[in-house]
């Protein structure tokens, strides 16, 4: 791992670092953020969050988490949410998958492992032209905050056995996808809850996915107003009796009897924003098997 460390704005005079090659001649980024955990759509398109984002789908582990005893089971995630997208595929339904909300890609590279083209698409500009950077490149300089202005270099790099050229990036919406035809398997993860209208989103999948193909459906149901207007959350709200809202029930009813659920887990996923500072959470894992 190539690292070293830097201690921004301490020095007089210290330029804007390049991340990820995103600095000549690309798009500007959105004003500073501070935090991941921030919320609002321009989140995404911020240098903070483009480089928290390499870090979660490329950063080395051991700078991660270099506490013995934190939560290793959260590791990896694009990694892992890729492996369960491969043991739910049928071997006759692997030539075009979709990773909706692939953000800087390592979810959709490694989807390439399985599947003959993988098509990311994601809202964010900034996450799109990242993900463009690592398949034109293979790696990607960006820094990571250790303490205040103390910040890491460190050099994203796609893992091993992936086929960049399957992959390709877009910008687009999750809820106007347009006509993406027919498609073996759809990935959404933790990115239900960031739409203005999941609804719209799941309905184009019941539209997309060809019978024995698959939808891998994975969120924490983090909704925030920011994002999706409270009448269109899946969950996390009342009912018209005034009952709570189960999200996976929701979702099943827009999915079913279409596709049939053909397993279910909780998986973990951790963001590093410094390094005494994470965000930890628990997903939940959905794969679905269209009818
Ligand atoms: C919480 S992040 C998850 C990213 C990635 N799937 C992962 O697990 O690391 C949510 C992602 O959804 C994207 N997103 C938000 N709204 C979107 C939309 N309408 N269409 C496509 N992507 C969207 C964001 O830009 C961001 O990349």
């Amino acid at each position: 791992m190539m690292r070293s460390v830097i201690a921004r704005g301490c020095r007089k005079g210290a330029s804007r670092p390049a991340v990820g090659g995103l600095a000549a001649g690309r798009r500007a980024f959105s004003n500073e953020v501070r935090s991941t955990a921030a919320s609002g759509s321009t989140v995404y398109e911020s240098r903070r969050t483009v480089e928290e984002y390499l870090h979660f789908h490329y950063g080395p582990k051991e700078h991660t988490l270099p506490y013995s005893f934190g939560p290793t089971d959260a590791l990896d995630f694009p990694e892992r949410m890729a492996a369960i997208a491969a043991k739910h595929s049928s071997p006759d339904r692997r030539e075009l998958a979709y990773d909706v909300g692939c953000s800087v890609g390592g979810g959709t590279f490694a989807m390439t492992r399985t599947f003959k083209k993988v098509v990311g698409i994601d809202f964010s500009h900034a996450f799109v032209e990242a993900a463009q950077v690592m398949k034109e490149q293979g790696e990607s300089s960006y820094e990571a905050s250790e303490q205040g202005v103390v910040r890491s270099r460190l050099t994203a790099r796609l893992k091993e056995g992936v086929q960049v050229d399957r992959a390709e990036f877009r910008q687009g919406d999750a809820c106007a996808l347009g006509d993406i035809g027919q498609v073996d398997c759809i990935t959404a993860v933790n990115l239900l809850c960031r739409l203005p209208e999941p609804r719209a989103f799941l309905q184009k999948a019941v539209d997309s996915v060809r019978p024995g193909g698959i939808l891998v459906l994975v969120s924490p149901f983090s909704w925030l107003e920011e994002y999706t207007p409270k009448d269109k959350w899946f969950g996390g709200r009342l009912d018209a009796s005034g009952e709570p809202l189960n999200a996976h029930a929701a979702v099943a009813e827009v999915l079913e009897p279409a596709f049939s659920l053909a397993a279910r887990s909780d998986e973990a996923f951790l963001l590093r924003e410094h390094v005494r500072k994470f965000q930890w959470g628990v997903s939940d894992c959905t794969v679905w098997r269209r009818n």
